[in-house]
């Protein structure tokens, strides 16, 4: 296993990975049948704008997982923004599977503002300035992969002097909630649903912040 900075050679398979594992670790095409966009979303901003905080990992000579991170939140594109363009300029708003999501997501906005309860916002939060997202193949999971990924990242962070970092997860991925919690993050404030997104079963989905403080160190080279 080698990880390594990201090159502009490993897009396409960061936005596999992106896609393949979109659903809590599983693929999410049964409820986002659409690929671009969904890659654009979660993973467009850290490899066209930010390729410097992407780091991958290689198992057996492929890319098999990555972390794509971001220094400063407030520079990150905000997936719901690049959504509704998606939504509009490519008409998925009126497809069937995404259409669905889309405006089912409207209907929760709505009802959530209706009865006053909380709607995902970026967090920003100058203790905790850096995010990222984090993604394995099933086949590279379970043997350290993803904490090398993490240890190269957080190093890199305080290389730079950077005071912590956040993530969102899903409060429903609990083998990823525990694997944050082993990499030092803990939860701060409470689960908010997530407009749209739905279980299999029905059920809804709960994005949670993780974050971590970093020992301050001199901004490096
Ligand atoms: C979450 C993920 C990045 C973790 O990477 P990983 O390589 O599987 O994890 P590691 O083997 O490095 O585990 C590091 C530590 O995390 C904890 N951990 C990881 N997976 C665990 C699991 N399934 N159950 C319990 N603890 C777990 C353990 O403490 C482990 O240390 P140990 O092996 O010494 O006990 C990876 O499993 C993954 O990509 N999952 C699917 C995508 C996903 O959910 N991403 C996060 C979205 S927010």
């Amino acid at each position: 296993m080698v990880v390594r900075p990201y090159r502009p050679s490993d897009r396409e398979a960061v936005r596999r990975i992106c896609y393949l594992t979109g659903y809590m670790g599983d693929p999410v095409d049964w409820l986002w049948p659409d690929a671009e966009s969904f890659s654009d979303m979660f993973s467009g901003y850290y490899t066209d704008v930010e390729p410097e905080s992407a780091f991958v990992a290689e198992v057996g000579g492929a890319v098999s997982g990555y972390l794509l991170g971001c220094v400063d939140t407030r520079r990150a594109w905000n997936p719901a923004r690049v959504a509704v363009r998606h939504a509009f300029l490519r008409g998925l708003a009126f497809r069937p599977g995404t259409g669905r999501v889309i405006w089912r997501a409207v209907a929760d906005g709505v009802l959530s503002v209706a009865s006053g309860k909380p709607m995902p916002a970026p967090f920003l939060d100058d203790r905790f300035p850096a995010h990222l997202h984090i993604d394995l193949l099933p086949s590279a999971r379970g043997s350290g992969v993803g904490a090398a990924l993490m240890r190269r990242w957080l190093d890199h962070l305080a290389g730079k002097g950077v005071p912590g970092c956040h993530l969102e997860t899903m409060s429903e991925n609990e083998r990823a909630v525990v694997f944050f919690e082993a990499m030092g993050f803990e939860p701060t404030g409470d689960p908010v649903v997530v407009p749209g997104w739905r279980a299999r079963t029905g059920g809804r989905h709960h994005i949670q912040v993780m974050v971590r403080a970093l020992a301050q160190q001199p901004p490096g080279p």
